[in-house]
């Protein structure tokens, strides 16, 4: 990772983590004073422009108190991802809430639809909790979590290390002017 992306990382994520903690502000207000309808939930939707976004990089955004990765996938990252049957893997689910239960963990399956260099995750280790590193970390050239050593590999599985499940994906969409949407 180089000096210029490292701040360049930092500075989308502190700008995207000011809007959505004042936008969750406003909204726990809400929920404190009623019960949360499936409306006010709604709100809890974030919508994000990518389209300066370069291929081999990722972009961080908080959301609903959590890192989400955005990462903008190279060819080669793309074809790794697509190599191995996810049959082998530790968790074969897809952990994507925007398809059917039970869906593999194929890459076709985790990344964005129609944009599958995209790939969008809840930047969460599976483990215990932790941020796992991104930018080609690990022995998978994927996400790599120093906490306790879990190997991610470039679709956000879990490979090799202690972490039971794959990064799980969020609700999402991407518009065709790519404003991708999440929750
Ligand atoms: S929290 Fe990531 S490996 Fe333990």
């Amino acid at each position: 990772m180089t000096e210029a992306s490292t701040r360049r990382d930092f500075i989308y994520y502190a700008t995207a983590s000011a809007g959505a903690v004042a936008t969750g502000a406003a909204i726990w207000s809400l929920i404190d004073q009623m019960n949360p309808s499936a409306d006010v939930q709604a709100l809890l939707s974030i919508r994000v422009d990518i389209t300066s976004l370069d291929e081999g990089t990722q972009l961080t955004v908080k959301w609903r108190g959590k890192p989400v990765f955005i990462r903008y996938r190279t060819e080669e990252e793309v074809e790794a991802a697509r190599l191995e049957s996810p049959d082998s893997m530790p968790d074969r689910d897809a952990r994507n809430p925007n398809l059917d239960p039970g869906a593999d963990a194929a890459d076709d399956n985790r990344a964005v639809p129609g944009n599958e260099k995209f790939l969008v995750m809840i930047g969460v280790c599976t483990h215990l909790g932790c941020v796992p590193l991104g930018n080609g970390a690990g022995d998978y050239g994927g996400w790599f979590c120093p906490c306790h050593g879990s190997h991610y590999d470039t679709s956000g599985r879990i490979r090799k290390g202690p972490a039971p499940e794959n990064l799980h994906i969020p609700k999402l969409s991407l518009s065709e002017d790519m404003v991708l949407t999440l929750g």
